[in-house]
């Protein structure tokens, strides 16, 4: 078979073919049956504190006379606790040394905030971090119909 192996900015993996942040990267489970399905790597579903959920996930914005211009945000970050993604995500990377797993990360905008979370990170093997410093829960939009 083909190598299709690559190294992006140091972060090696089988094949360039990842899984974005969402819904099925929330998981030991999940991030390990993708591996074994094919896949060179995975971006965790974002985890931090605190957890924060919407009112409503299926609504729509407006705009002007305009319907439903868009939908609202649909899900924020992992609503697990921080700790059980990390143990997840360094069983990932023990069971699975060659593939990529990129650790998404949203907390408060404080500087000793992101030092910690970071620092919790660190030991997991991650090989990169996604810093998400502006993201949904910070400017959550209005519902017109949730
Ligand atoms: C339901 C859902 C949840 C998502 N959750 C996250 C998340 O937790 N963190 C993140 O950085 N991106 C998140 N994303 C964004 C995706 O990682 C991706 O960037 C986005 O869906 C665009 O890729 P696509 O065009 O292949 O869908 C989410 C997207 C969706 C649809």
């Amino acid at each position: 078979m083909a190598d299709l192996s690559v190294n992006f900015a140091g972060v090696r993996c089988p094949n360039p073919f990842w899984l974005a942040s969402g819904p099925p990267t929330n998981t030991y489970g999940q991030v390990a049956r993708a591996f074994d399905a094919g896949w060179g790597g995975a971006v965790w579903k974002t985890i931090g504190e605190p957890i924060i959920n919407v009112y409503s996930r299926y609504g729509s914005v407006d705009l002007g006379g305009t319907r439903m211009m868009g939908f609202n945000n649909i899900e924020l970050i992992s609503d697990r606790p921080v700790e059980d993604n990390l143990r997840e995500i360094a069983e990932v990377k023990r069971k699975y040394p060659k593939h990529a797993v990129i650790a998404s990360l949203m907390v408060e905008s404080k500087r000793e905030s992101w030092h910690e979370m970071v620092k919790r990170t660190q030991d997991t093997g991650a090989d990169a971090f996604e810093l998400n410093l502006a993201k949904c829960p910070t400017t959550p939009a209005r519902s017109s119909s949730g």
